[in-house]
């Protein structure tokens, strides 16, 4: 008999890297009362650009060390990891793991959710990484939400390595930001609303506003996944009662300390505090 324990402990929330920040303060923001420990595996970011395996196996790898601090609940507040390895978490991973009550969460389910009820012209535009969008994720989980949805993709591989690196302000940023822009539009012209699939990309809405068209809606995953989030503990007290409420929040990087802190502060817009953590 495999051994279940039922432990106490704080939601979990993983990124590649500084993305998941972005959902992560929308989360903590919405319910403060929870303990959190937050892990960004920088030192192996970007993901976007690596293959299913190694995603899975990275991902797999930061979820179980998530569950060693004694987190019950982990949300991939990632679209390349939900994308390519929440599944096989879920279905192969989890099943055979020593608690396999524990929990893991994506982002691409929640958001897609909402996305129909925010477009007039039933054209949207995805933005993300070359991981989401080879995945065909969005494409297959709207289908089912919204078939009537007409569904625009576009990779947009130099995006997070322009935020990882904090270069998003600079005029190289705007180079490539009207270069995915107008791929995406060059598909249609009638998209109305566009996705921002990836949780780097909420750093770069000042500058999707002012160079992409006037009027256009940039969804942002972070409240999104928030509301998402507490609706599910609404749903699923045996897992609201296994949460801890002190309120403690707790950052983990596997690169430096000193880069992370600089940088998680942008997309955490607070000071944050980080320890270092070495996986695999
Ligand atoms: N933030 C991640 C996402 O939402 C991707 C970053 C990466 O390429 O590592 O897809």
């Amino acid at each position: 008999m495999r051994q279940v324990s039922s432990g106490k402990g704080a939601i979990g929330i993983f990124d590649s890297g500084y993305g998941g920040l972005t959902v992560f303060r929308q989360i903590r923001d919405l319910m403060p009362q929870y303990d959190y420990i937050y892990l960004g595996d920088n030192a192996r970011a970007p993901y976007g650009n690596r293959g299913f395996d190694t995603i899975h196996q990275f991902t797999w790898q930061a979820v179980q060390w998530l569950f060693g601090q004694g987190c019950p609940l982990v949300v991939l507040a990632c679209n390349t990891a939900s994308a390519k390895a929440l599944r096989t978490i879920q279905q192969q991973d989890l099943p055979v793991s020593d608690d396999p009550s524990r929990r893991v969460l994506g982002v691409i389910r929640p958001t897609t959710e909402m996305l129909g009820t925010l477009t007039k012209t039933g054209k949207v535009g995805i933005m993300g990484t070359e991981g989401t969008v080879q995945s065909g994720s969005y494409v297959i989980e709207l289908q089912k939400f919204w078939p009537q949805l007409q569904v625009f993709q576009q990779s947009c591989p130099m995006l997070v390595p322009l935020i990882e690196t904090g270069m998003h302000s600079s005029a190289g940023a705007d180079f490539f930001v009207r270069y995915y822009l107008d791929a995406l539009f060059a598909q249609n012209n009638t998209i109305d609303t566009v996705l921002l699939a990836c949780t780097h990309y909420p750093l770069l809405l000042p500058l999707l506003q002012s160079l992409g068209p006037a009027g256009m809606q940039y969804v942002a995953q972070g409240p999104i996944v928030a509301n998402s989030l507490a609706d599910y503990l609404l749903r699923h007290a045996e897992m609201k009662q296994r949460l801890t409420t002190r309120g403690d929040v707790q950052f983990f990087t596997t690169d430096s300390i000193v880069g992370f802190e600089q940088h998680a502060a942008i997309f955490y817009g607070q000071p944050v505090i980080a320890q270092q953590v070495f996986l695999g």
